[in-house]
């Protein structure tokens, strides 16, 4: 609710005034700026909808997050109508109201692009602008992200409406940052096939293939007489409107056209954002954590800082008994160190401070999770915490949902303590911050890259070839044994310079082309401990599968060629050994007939390949290549032989328990207890935590300093 009776500052300008904003503008690189100074290491803020809330509490909940030890006030993200409550006349007076006590409390404030939720006058007036789904429905006022981003008109209401906001912000000292949009997508209904949209793919064609020959020859469209004759017959594939299986080729496209179109809007809206903010405010946008259909990896140059969205307790069970109360250790923490390394800077626009209220069933997060989450957050290396939301609401779609307090705006939850307390030990720990503190070198030694590329998860995931495959749970399996292991990771693109690392592993990267293969040989020659799982190497870049034995490029490279693969049915499972330990598999193994001068690490155990290799090992140059062909049911295979790359490299590794985190920045070791058991860090001598205990209950946290 916005106060009665304010004075309302309204700035009327012509479209025609506006500099044409349909297209996306060519941007310089992010500011240089250093908005987040090392010595705060992370800073934590929360989410206010001033908009929902009487203006006379504005003071007193601003007044509260501040005594909450919070550093910055997230606002403005849905709150489109009353910025710009008709066409063309703004309203920011409210804002500023906020933005000044936010500023009176030394609060900083971030600031959000309204474009997921357009004001009713636009959509009325505009009704083109209006996403499509898969039926054919065109999608309605009512909730958000019912626009389409491909469309010009709305692109050149949300530029204008971009430009307004950095007018009248991009001086303010008060305002730290922005956001722009909201978690990109269209929450399960992308693509989305309004006409703007279709007419985007095709052009997105146009400029890749240029020629429509081109194009039929890299679609395969000879089979089933696909072929088409010019770009205006295509539409972006659509299982509702045809009849058989899709064309794989087409579908991959669109999903690259659908992500390319995402990060087109992101830098669109940057471009907007920078025209008055300059390099003075930082620029992100808060991506969805596990989101395929938006790939964040495609805006590193276009923001100054990757930050994400992650809800862990949603009524999903995760690992271990206590995974529904605690989340998953792995997609938590995988989701940091990919975001990381987009370009070094990141953080967690959005974590919950307690129930939601979208899941199946909503549990209680265990008590101390969400201080765990923040703390888990910190030594990833996040600039930035933020939480979704600071009051509960009492109406509309987000009831039952926790805030920092509850429905009386005042009484601080059980997360909001939490966060209290996290704010407070960070404040402590910058005290005992030492500048100069070096990574050590044995954790140094074990750092290691996970190679992944979305258009690989992409091509997996539209022909999986077993419902029992799972891509994402199969990086994240490589991922629980690096960390069993108390590896660094970073999650990296193939942008990235690979020599930083002594370790790496490409986890089914199905789609290779011979620079990538020569690239990985290289490494590996050098000295590069690669390890490559089941389903790398099988197709090119278009996914069409190789003219030559399968996966015919990386063969020199693992030393063995590919026989054949399997996939089991419900509820078959069979077994396959390493050594004298047993594991088991049902959803996709591959059998290797190993080179000369290739071993055998492990062998399928039964079924009428049984004794016949799963994977293998070989030395090349100065490093070794691994390939494991089989994806077991609980990665224990694939734990115990990354294991074994690291023993065999003479490089000492750490033995805990899947969902154990223990990692170091700036300084300080940190263990987070995603687990059901109490653990224990052997205590280094003389030492005392600076937070917790040596013994970690679930959900525990301790830091103590290196090198004590
Ligand atoms: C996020 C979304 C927020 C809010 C939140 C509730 O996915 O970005 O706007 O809806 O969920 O948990």
């Amino acid at each position: 609710m916005i106060e009665e009776g304010r004075m309302i500052r309204i700035v009327c300008l012509a479209f025609a005034m506006i500099v044409p904003l349909a297209a996306s503008v060519a941007l310089a690189q992010p500011a240089k700026n250093n908005f987040f100074p090392a010595a705060d290491m992370m800073q934590i803020g929360v989410y206010y909808y001033p908009e929902a809330w009487p203006p006379e509490q504005w003071a007193r909940d601003i007044a509260n997050i501040k005594k909450m030890h919070l550093e910055f006030v997230h606002m403005g993200e849905f709150a489109w109508t009353f910025m710009e409550p008709e066409e063309g006349q703004f309203d920011f007076a409210w804002l500023d109201k906020v933005v000044k006590l936010c500023a009176d409390n030394g609060l900083k404030v971030v600031l959000c692009t309204p474009s997921a939720t357009p004001p009713v006058w636009l959509t009325e007036k505009h009704p083109e602008v209006l996403a499509v789904d898969a039926d054919g429905r065109v999608m309605q006022h009512g909730t958000r992200q019912q626009a389409s981003w491909s469309s010009d008109v709305y692109r050149r209401y949300v530029g204008r409406i971009d430009q307004e906001l950095s007018k009248h912000y991009g001086n303010n000292p008060a305002v730290w940052g922005w956001q722009i949009d909201n978690e990109l997508s269209h929450y399960g209904k992308e693509p989305e096939y309004n006409e703007a949209s279709q007419r985007k793919f095709r052009l997105w064609l146009r400029d890749k293939y240029v020629t429509i020959d081109a194009l039929n020859r890299d679609w395969g469209t000879s089979f089933w007489s696909q072929r088409y004759q010019n770009f205006g017959q295509i539409r972006i594939p659509n299982a509702k409107e045809q009849v058989a299986q899709l064309n794989p080729q087409s579908v991959l496209d669109s999903q690259r056209w659908f992500a390319d179109e995402a990060a087109d809007y992101i830098r669109f809206q940057a471009g907007c954002l920078r025209k008055y903010c300059g390099d003075r405010q930082w620029i992100t946008t808060n991506f969805m954590h596990d989101f395929a259909a938006v790939n964040p990896a495609l805006s590193g140059n276009d923001l100054d800082i990757t930050t994400f969205t992650i809800y862990p307790v949603h009524g999903t069970l995760n690992e271990g008994p206590l995974g529904f109360r605690l989340g998953s250790a792995s997609a938590m923490s995988f989701a940091h160190d990919f975001m990381r390394n987009i370009n070094g800077v990141h953080g967690i626009m959005e974590l919950q401070p307690g129930q939601v209220n979208w899941g199946e069933t909503n549990p209680q997060p265990y008590p101390g999770a969400v201080h765990m989450w923040l703390m888990r957050a910190f030594v990833a290396g996040s600039k930035l915490v933020c939480t979704y939301r600071y009051r509960e609401p009492r109406s509309g779609a987000e009831m039952y949902h926790y805030g920092l307090v509850g429905p009386d705006g005042v009484t601080p939850t059980i997360g909001g303590e939490q966060y209290q307390q996290a704010a407070e030990e960070i404040a402590q720990l910058r005290t005992l911050r030492d500048p100069a503190a070096v990574e050590p070198a044995s954790y140094a030694a074990r750092r290691t890259a996970i190679l992944y590329n979305y258009n690989n998860r992409w091509d997996i995931d539209n022909h999986k070839q077993s419902v029992r495959w799972d891509t994402y749970q199969h990086m994240l399996k490589q991922y629980r044994a690096l960390k069993r292991l108390g590896c660094p990771v970073d999650v990296i693109t193939e942008d990235k310079d690979f020599s930083r690392y002594p370790f790496m592993i490409a986890p089914a990267y199905q789609l290779v082309d011979e620079k990538l293969v020569s690239r990985w040989t290289d490494y590996v020659t050098t000295g590069g401990h690669l390890i490559l799982t089941c389903r790398t190497g099988q197709k090119d870049r278009r996914g069409f599968l190789w003219e030559g034995p399968w996966a015919a490029p990386i063969l020199d490279l693992i030393g063995a060629k590919i026989a054949f693969y399997d996939t089991l049915p419900p509820p078959i499972v069979a077994k396959v050994t390493a050594g004298d330990q047993t594991y088991d598999w049902c959803s996709w193994g591959e059998i290797l007939n190993p080179n000369p001068g290739t071993d055998v690490t492990a062998h399928y155990a039964d079924q009428f390949y049984s004794g016949r290799p799963a994977a293998v090992t070989r030395t090349l140059g100065k490093g070794t290549v691994t390939y494991i062909g089989v994806d077991t049911i609980d990665g224990g295979l694939e734990a115990q032989l990354i294991r074994d790359v690291f023993q065999r490299a003479n490089v000492p590794v750490e033995q805990y328990d899947d969902g154990f985190l223990v990692d170091w920045r700036d300084g300080f070791w940190v263990a987070t207890n995603f687990t059901e058991k109490n653990q224990t860090i052997s205590a280094p001598a003389g030492s005392t935590p600076l937070v917790g205990q040596w013994q970690l209950p679930p959900a525990g946290v301790t830091v103590w300093r290196a090198g004590q």
